[in-house]
């Protein structure tokens, strides 16, 4: 299909900017406000205002990807397990391949240059595509890290401590400094892990550790970085642990706004003072990830009989409910999901039966007086508006549950409370305190 597809457009609108000086042009009507501060603006990496925006996808093909990117994250969300003591600040290559769905911006190296990170709140790695990688896709939106133009620029040398803890590391005869193999599927990456001055909005992390892709064969390399806000030892929250005491929040921006976009709060400064909070929960099995205990889900005024097991938090095998901004669309473990939607079903009176779009199975023809959805977290309850549930296609005017069973191939044990039902909240990972805080707010620009 050529041209950007309506449907494509409403469904993918969102504020986004590129930062003025790079290489290509900002698109008409995508000016944002700059960083400022320890506040960055958030992207949607889809929206027309990206880089990364296709504008030759169907809406339908754009839902369909989406949702099938969602299911390999699954995968990835369910594999992750923590076979050793030390903890790696490098991921494994599953890690690297992920769609990811929003990006901020970074400068890395002296003097600084411009990148676009994927905020990644289930990764501790934090990796970039750097200059002179064969393999790695060539994108001028998202050019990659010339190491040789930053004079703060530090290879990490074989023996080094971070060296030792990432996965088949190799210092081969002649290296000073340590590379390691990642693999994903069919996709391998060569990295070499090394330190600079990251600098986000207006703060210095001097002696950044991270992955520099050297080599990269396979069909779906990223162009752009990754943030990982994981919490694990080595993550970005612990290397910054004295400038942002393991606390952050973002608003993840509405698909539906144009000149929208959300922030990324790093540190304890300016964070909300009055907000709802859940505990937050940590599995040893799973330690990059951020678990709540989901004690229930309500449609309308009705709390749906889910068994227990299928929500229940347990660190011993890695079980139980997450937030993640990797994931587009909450996926729920089977019976939970199976609960949830035959609720809905009954409450949506009138529309007639439902239809399925690609992986959701619960859309109706025109608009629907659709009951509210609840999540019902220890000491918290999440109430959704709409937008954060329905998703709307105009052509064919179709209305969907935007939310989905785990994949039949990923054996979950995981409960993932994706973007689109944190968009236009405000949600407070505070890692110090053991605590997520999630309040309305429309980050709209
Ligand atoms: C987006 O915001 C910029 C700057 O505020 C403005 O110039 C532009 O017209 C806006 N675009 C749209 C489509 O509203
Ligand atoms: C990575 O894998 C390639 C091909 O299998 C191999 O030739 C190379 O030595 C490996 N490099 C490292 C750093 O492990
Ligand atoms: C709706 O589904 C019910 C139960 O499967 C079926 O009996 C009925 O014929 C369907 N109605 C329409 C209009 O398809
Ligand atoms: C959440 O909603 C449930 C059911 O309506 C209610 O019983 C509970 O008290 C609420 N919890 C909080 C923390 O407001």
């Amino acid at each position: 299909m050529a041209g950007p597809h309506p449907l494509l457009v409403l469904l993918l609108i969102v504020a986004a900017a590129v930062e003025s000086g790079r290489a290509t042009a900002t698109p008409a009507g995508c000016a944002a406000p700059a960083d400022s501060s320890s506040t960055l603006r958030v992207l949607h990496a889809f929206g027309p205002c990206s880089p990364f925006h296709s504008t030759s996808a169907s809406w339908e093909d754009t839902v369909l990807d989406l949702l099938s990117s969602d299911d390999s994250r699954l995968l990835y969300l369910t594999s992750l397990k923590t076979a050793r003591r030390s903890f790696v600040p490098i991921a494994p290559g599953r890690q690297l391949l992920q769609t990811p769905t929003y990006v901020v911006r970074a400068r890395l190296g002296s003097p600084p240059q411009p990148l676009l990170l994927a905020l990644d709140t289930s990764s501790d790695v934090a990796w970039l595509p750097c200059s002179g990688c064969s393999g790695c896709p060539s994108s001028s939106a998202a050019p990659p890290f010339d190491t040789s133009r930053s004079t703060t620029y530090r290879p990490v040398r074989c023996g080094a401590p971070p060296c030792s803890q990432v996965p088949n590391p190799s210092c081969p005869a002649g290296a000073t400094a340590c590379g390691f193999n990642l693999t994903y599927g069919s996709s391998s990456l060569l990295a070499g892990l090394a330190q600079d001055s990251l600098s986000l909005a207006s703060d210095v992390v001097p002696g950044y550790t991270f992955g520099c892709i050297q080599k990269a064969a396979g069909p779906s390399v990223p162009p752009h970085g990754l943030l990982g806000l994981g919490r694990g030892p080595l993550s970005f929250l612990s290397q910054t642990k004295s400038l942002y005491a393991s606390t952050f929040s973002y608003c993840l921006p509405s698909f539906k706004s144009l000149n929208f976009s959300g922030t990324l709060r790093l540190g304890p400064a300016g964070q909300p003072k009055t907000i709802k909070t859940t505990q937050l929960r940590s599995s040893p099995r799973r330690s990059s990830l951020y678990f709540v205990d989901l004690v229930g889900i309500r449609v309308g005024r009705k709390v749906v009989d889910i068994p227990p097991a299928a929500i229940a938090f347990d660190a011993a095998t890695g079980a139980g409910t997450i937030f993640d901004s990797g994931t587009m669309f909450t996926r729920l473990v089977a019976p939970a999901y199976a609960a949830l939607r035959d609720e809905f079903r009954r409450q949506v009176r009138g529309a007639g039966n439902a239809t399925s779009l690609g992986g959701f199975d619960t859309c109706y023809q025109g608009s629907i007086a659709a009951p509210a959805i609840t999540f019902m977290f220890a000491g918290m309850n999440m109430t959704l508006p709409a937008d954060n549930y329905l998703i709307h296609s105009t052509a064919g005017s179709l209305t969907c549950l935007a939310m989905a069973a785990a994949p039949d191939n990923v054996n979950s044990v995981l409960n993932v409370i994706a973007s689109m039902q944190q968009m236009n909240h405000r949600v407070l990972f505070d890692a110090a305190s053991g605590r997520l805080g999630v309040a309305r707010e429309l980050c709209t620009v």
